[in-house]
């Protein structure tokens, strides 16, 4: 452990970053606040801060880390909430917070941003599509559109001026965004699966030269998917196409039925739309295909109609799982595929999972931007210490954090907690991870290999097997990360930390809690979950 890391509370360790922050009434919605926060915070650290030259990247290049930024608390941020009570606790807002409360509050990624980000963007100006929200639906496109208008009506909608608040990390190169992504060429896609593995993950790497974007370990990247051109020619063949048609594109552009089929609608999930077209009642689970399948031939659409019944493809964000500093020039994921059968007993693919799996090869180029998640990132001090959990793919910011704390030379203290199922086939990046542990970058590994007996091991398990030790960390001022599965595992891992507050803190269930919530607000628990 680190001599400098002596016993520190939440509160002592906010105070002793000390840096200018921006006042709340600052024309900036709180993103924008949060990034500049950790810009100038990063500016006062100096020793690995913004602009700080790295060989072969730039100063220019550096993004800034992320300061701990107070947690804004976001009430209405529980699915569980109905529409009305979410926009009640939004009410006296700013609009980009209303239409944030509109969102169905799941962060699932649908959209192509979090729900915090997709509101942000259409109070900017920046996102005009309100249809975007899957989860939310009819309700909540109608709402936003109400909003929208109301905002603009009040001068609430208004663009902002720089920084655009696009996505764009920290200093990217404002030319590329969501709407205007770059062309990045694939450096490759493989598997980091053994044999015997009942999973496909891939550690995918994107070329950014020439791009002039840049990020912080903590962001993730958008990729703009193209369908499997296989369900296309399926489609086409039931309505009886060619796929030479002319139809309109997303945006009314002309365009080939083939082409809008692949690169620009949604051709897995229906739409309402769809299902009332062709006749059925709403049935959960089944796919275009089912639908138009089951379709007497009458019902089924000429090419007109079955686009306009469509929606928009959205692109997916992705944790980034790889340092600038220690990959100049490239930006890494690590992606689970997406496979399995739906109630009608199809073959289904994830579209974008399996199009960076299956159907890119090296050289060929995806659609990308960068997706700043300012409430995501190491702490300012290198000589902080860190824990993280990330199982599965959660393991990718943590990769991420290693590589980057590695090639800084950062003096704090490192243990990453992960978990797969079998230690043989599914220890991602284990030579990459065990070689950190050898050169003293990564300080404690801890592993949970769910399946490798009979009873399960998750990596709450061994926290709490670990937990003398955990709250030790955490008392010497440690920031707590969790990223991958949110509707399992990081809800598992939260009460395992509340566990051990109150077991080692001795503290009561109520104490435990406001410890935790300290934690949060202090910027000390962050959570990357999907
Ligand atoms: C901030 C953020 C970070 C993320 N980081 C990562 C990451 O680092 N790595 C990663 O792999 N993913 C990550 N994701 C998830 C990623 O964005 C995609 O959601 C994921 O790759 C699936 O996309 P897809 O297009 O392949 O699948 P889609 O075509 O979107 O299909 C997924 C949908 O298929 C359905 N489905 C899936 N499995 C089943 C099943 N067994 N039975 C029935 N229906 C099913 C569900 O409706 C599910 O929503 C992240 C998401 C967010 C929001
Ligand atoms: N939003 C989306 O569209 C989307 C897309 C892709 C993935 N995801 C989510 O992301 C998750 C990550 O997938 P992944 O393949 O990387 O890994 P994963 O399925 O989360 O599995 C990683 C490890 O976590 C274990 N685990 C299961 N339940 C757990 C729990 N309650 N607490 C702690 N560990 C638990 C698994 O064990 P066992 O399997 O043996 O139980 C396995 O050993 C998926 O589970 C999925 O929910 C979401």
């Amino acid at each position: 452990m680190n001599a400098t890391n002596t016993l520190m509370p939440p509160v002592a360790l906010a105070a002793a970053s000390a840096a200018p922050v921006l006042p709340e009434s600052a024309p900036f919605t709180s993103a924008q606040r949060a990034w500049l926060n950790g810009f100038f915070a990063g500016m006062v650290s100096g020793g690995g801060g913004a602009g700080v030259a790295t060989p072969g990247i730039p100063a220019s290049d550096v993004a800034a880390p992320t300061a701990p930024a107070a947690e804004e608390d976001f009430p209405w941020h529980d699915p569980a909430l109905s529409l009305p009570d979410r926009l009640d606790l939004a009410k006296d807002k700013p609009i980009e917070r209303k239409l944030m409360a509109a969102m169905a509050q799941l962060d699932c990624g649908a959209c192509g941003y979090v729900c915090q980000s997709y509101a942000e963007h259409i109070a900017d100006g920046s996102e005009k599509n309100l249809t975007l929200c899957m989860p939310g639906g009819k309700d909540t496109t109608a709402k936003l559109k109400e909003l929208v208008q109301l905002g603009i009506k009040t001068g609430g909608a208004s663009k902002p001026a720089t920084p655009t608040g696009n996505g764009q990390s920290a200093i990217g190169n404002p030319a590329y965004s969501r709407s205007n992504p770059f062309p990045a060429r694939v450096v490759m896609s493989k598997p980091l699966n053994g044999a015997g593995s009942d999973k496909d993950t891939r550690h995918v790497v994107f070329d950014l030269k020439g791009s002039g974007l840049t990020y912080k370990p903590g962001d993730a990247l958008g990729v703009w998917p193209e369908n499997c051109p296989d369900l296309a020619t399926e489609i086409m063949e039931l309505i009886g196409a060619s796929g030479a048609e002319d139809v309109p594109g997303p945006d009314g552009e002309p365009m080939s039925l083939f082409e809008a089929l692949v690169r620009r609608y949604v051709i897995t999930t229906p739409t309402d739309d769809l299902i009332s077209l062709l006749g059925h009642d709403p049935v959960d689970g089944l796919g275009v295909v089912d639908l138009l399948k089951k379709a007497p031939a009458e019902r089924r659409p000429t090419p007109d109609k079955l686009v306009a019944a469509l929606s928009p493809i959205n692109p997916r964000l992705y944790s980034i799982s790889s340092s600038l500093r220690a990959c100049p020039d490239q930006v890494h994921l690590t992606v689970g595929v997406v496979r399995y059968r739906n109630g009608a007993g199809t073959a289904c693919k994830g579209v974008c999972s399996t199009f960076l799996a299956e159907r890119v090869r090296p050289g060929q180029k995806v659609r990308i931007f960068f997706h700043a998640s300012p409430k995501f990132g190491l702490p300012v001090s290198g000589d902080t210490p860190v824990i993280m959990v990330g199982p599965g793919t959660g393991i990718a910011p943590f990769r991420a954090f290693l590589q980057e704390r590695a090639a800084a030379g950062s003096t704090g203290d490192n243990w990453l907690f992960f978990g797969d199922q079998r230690s043989s086939c599914d220890f991602l990046y284990e030579k990459e991870l065990t070689d950190l542990q050898r050169a003293g970058t990564l300080t404690k590994l801890s592993t949970a290999f769910s399946r490798d007996q009979e009873k399960k091991i998750y990596v709450q398990t061994r926290m709490i097997e670990h937990q003398a030790d955990l709250w030790r960390w955490l008392e010497k001022g440690a920031h707590f990360y969790v990223c991958g599965d949110a509707k399992r595992m990081a809800k598992d891992v939260d009460a395992a930390l509340k566990q051990i507050v109150r077991e080692q803190g001795g503290m009561s269930e109520e104490k435990a809690e406001a410890y935790v919530a300290d934690l949060t607000k202090s910027g000390r628990y962050q959570r990357d979950v999907y």
